[in-house]
C-alpha cells in the first residue's frame, strides 16, 4: 500500500526497477514527500553511486558547460575557493589512473573524470589572489578590505599552526563534490562520489608533484549502463528520527 505516496514517486521507483511489494520497506522516506515530488527530490532520489558506466556514452558539451559552472560555483569558507579540479577525458591517462583507483573501473569507463585538487599549503598570496578577484568583481579598493584581509590571514595562520591547511581545503572540495553530484543529477547525468583511491599515486601519475597541489576527491560522471545492479537498489537510509532532531 502507498499511502500518501505520489504517483510520479511511485513511477520513479518503479522506472528504478523497484518492484512494488518491496515498496512498502521504503515508505519511510517517501510517504513524508507531498506529491508531486517536486524536481529536485525526484533528481535525488535517482541519484546514486554508479557503479558501472557506459563507456561509449558522453555528457554533450552544453551539459558539461553546466556542469563546469556548478564546480566554479561552489561556496566556500570566506570565499577562498581552494582548489583547481582537474576534468580527465584522455581514455589513456584514465586506464593509467585505475590500479591507483583500487582497479575501480568507473575513473576509465566514465565520460568526464574530475579529480578535486587541493592545495597542500596555502599562502597569503592565495589570499591576495582572492582579495584582488573581489575588487576586479565588485569594484573597491584594497584598503577598505584591510579588516577582511587581517582576519582571513589570521584563521589562515591559525590553520598553519596546527597543520591544517590541507584537511580544511579537502573539506572545502568535499562542498564541490556535493554541489556537483546534484547538479549532475538535476540534468540527469550520473556521477560516483570517490575516496577509493591513492592520493600519492594520483598526484604522481597526473604530474602534480611540484605543483602545490594534491589530490582530494574523485567524481566520475557520465552515463550508467545497463548492467549497474546498483541502479535499481532501494537506497539505504537511517530514518528521519534517528538523524534529524527538531528543537
Ligand atoms: C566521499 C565518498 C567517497 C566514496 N567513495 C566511493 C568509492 O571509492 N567507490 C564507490 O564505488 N563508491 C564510493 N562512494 C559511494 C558510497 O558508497 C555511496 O554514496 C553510499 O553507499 C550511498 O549510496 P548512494 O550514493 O548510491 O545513495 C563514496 C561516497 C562518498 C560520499
Amino acid at each position: 500500500m502507498l499511502a500518501g505516496v505520489g504517483e510520479n514517486v511511485k513511477g520513479t521507483l518503479i522506472l528504478k526497477g523497484i518492484d512494488e511489494s518491496r515498496l512498502h520497506a521504503m515508505d519511510w522516506h517517501v510517504t513524508t514527500i507531498p506529491p508531486p515530488m517536486s524536481e529536485i527530490l525526484s533528481a535525488l532520489h535517482s541519484r546514486y553511486a554508479c557503479k558501472v558506466f557506459d563507456a561509449s556514452k558522453k555528457i554533450p558539451h552544453e551539459t558539461w558547460q553546466q556542469l563546469e559552472e556548478s564546480l566554479i560555483l561552489t561556496p566556500s569558507s570566506f570565499g577562498l575557493q581552494p582548489w583547481k579540479f582537474l576534468i580527465i577525458q584522455d581514455k589513456e591517462l584514465r586506464e593509467k589512473l585505475v590500479p591507483h583507483a583500487w582497479n575501480q573501473r568507473q575513473v576509465a569507463d566514465c565520460s568526464h573524470l574530475v579529480v578535486m585538487t587541493v592545495p597542500k599549503v596555502l599562502g597569503v598570496d592565495y589570499i591576495d589572489a582572492n582579495i584582488a578577484r573581489m575588487i576586479e568583481v565588485r569594484g573597491g579598493t584594497a584598503d577598505a578590505l584591510t579588516g577582511f584581509r587581517n582576519m582571513v590571514v589570521g584563521f589562515r595562520d591559525g590553520l598553519e599552526a596546527k597543520g591544517g591547511l590541507e584537511q580544511w581545503a579537502k573539506l572545502q572540495s568535499y562542498i564541490a563534490l556535493g554541489q556537483f553530484m546534484l547538479a549532475a543529477a538535476l540534468l540527469k547525468v550520473d556521477t560516483c562520489p570517490m575516496e577509493g583511491f591513492v592520493a600519492a599515486k594520483f598526484d604522481e601519475v597526473l604530474g602534480l608533484e611540484g605543483t602545490g597541489y594534491t589530490t582530494a576527491v574523485l567524481c566520475p560522471a557520465g552515463y550508467r549502463s545497463e548492467d549497474d545492479r546498483y541502479a535499481v537498489l532501494p537506497k539505504v537510509r537511517f530514518e528521519a528520527k534517528d538523524v534529524i532532531e527538531h528543537r
